[in-house]
């Protein structure tokens, strides 16, 4: 049994189909991409995942540690570790930051003043969650939240979007630091799903495999740069090893 098992999942939201039949396995310590046109069912795989109201898993199960959690609640599947990342980050007037990353802690309180000197972020702790941030700052404001979360499963939407070259190395710091990139992989805890558009965050943060969805299907996996090249180059409509699904058993067995 994998650390996150996803069998035939189909979820709509507002009444329509937009994930139509999802399989996708991860195993404890690994890193896997999504990648996908707009549209394709990439944020709403990753709100099924994490529980967020508005997405009715209709078919299917998804399966965390041995249990199956697409009927918990948003706050049960959090407390087993699941831990999300959004695409776009809400506002929150009248809260601190600092006072959610107290709530959700599982670290020593120190490392609230650690990680947000790491993430450059020091001067937002006082500050309402979110507001009048910039874009940058936003993802950089998940990123410390994930570190003091510190969750066995991150799912990342768009880590690097909006963010500036600079900072991208800086996320990707915080996120190599949870999921422990130093260890070798059988050392691990921590896994991911990183949905990336730019494909930057690969530069800087290893990943084992990838998976491409198109309108509400997975067409395909393999290794997370070679796919990625073939994107940029060709588009999604060309890219042979988009649709190569036939190989994702043989790959994952490889891994
Ligand atoms: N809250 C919502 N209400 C209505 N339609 C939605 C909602 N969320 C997502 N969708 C639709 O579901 C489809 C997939 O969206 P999404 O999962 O956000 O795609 P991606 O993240 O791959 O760009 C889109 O057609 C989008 O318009
Ligand atoms: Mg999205």
């Amino acid at each position: 049994m994998s650390f996150l098992e996803i069998t035939d999942l189909h979820v709509s939201v507002e009444g329509k189909e937009i994930l139509k039949g999802i399989d996708l396995s991860l195993d404890i310590g690994r890193t896997a991409i999504i990648f996908g046109p707009n549209g394709s069912g990439k944020s709403t795989l990753m709100g099924a995942i994490s529980g967020l109201p508005g997405y009715e898993i209709t078919q299917g199960s998804i399966t965390f540690k041995g249990q199956d959690i697409s009927r918990l609640s948003v706050d049960e599947r959090s407390r087993l570790g699941i831990g999300l990342s959004f695409q776009y980050p809400p506002a929150i007037k009248g809260v601190r930051l600092r006072t959610l990353l107290e709530t959700l802690s599982r670290q020593a309180p120190d490392k609230i003043t650690e990680y947000a000197q790491l993430l450059n972020l020091t001067a937002y702790l006082d500050r309402d969650i979110n507001v009048g941030f910039s874009g940058g700052e936003r993802k950089r404001s998940e990123v410390l939240q994930l570190m003091m979360q510190m969750p066995d499963l991150l799912l990342l939407d768009e880590p690097e979007s909006g963010v500036d070259v600079e900072n991208i190395s800086v996320i990707a710091d915080g996120l190599r630091i949870i999921l422990e990139k130093e260890q070798p992989i059988s050392r691990r805890k921590r896994s991911a799903i990183i949905i990336t558009h730019t494909g930057f965050i690969l530069d800087y943060i290893k990943a084992d495999i990838a998976f491409v969805i198109m309108n509400g299907h997975v067409l395909g996996c393999g290794a997370p740069g070679e796919i990625f090249e073939e994107i940029r180059r060709d588009g999604y409509s060309k890219c042979s090893s988009c649709f190569a699904e036939k190989f994702c058993e043989e790959y994952k067995g490889a891994l």
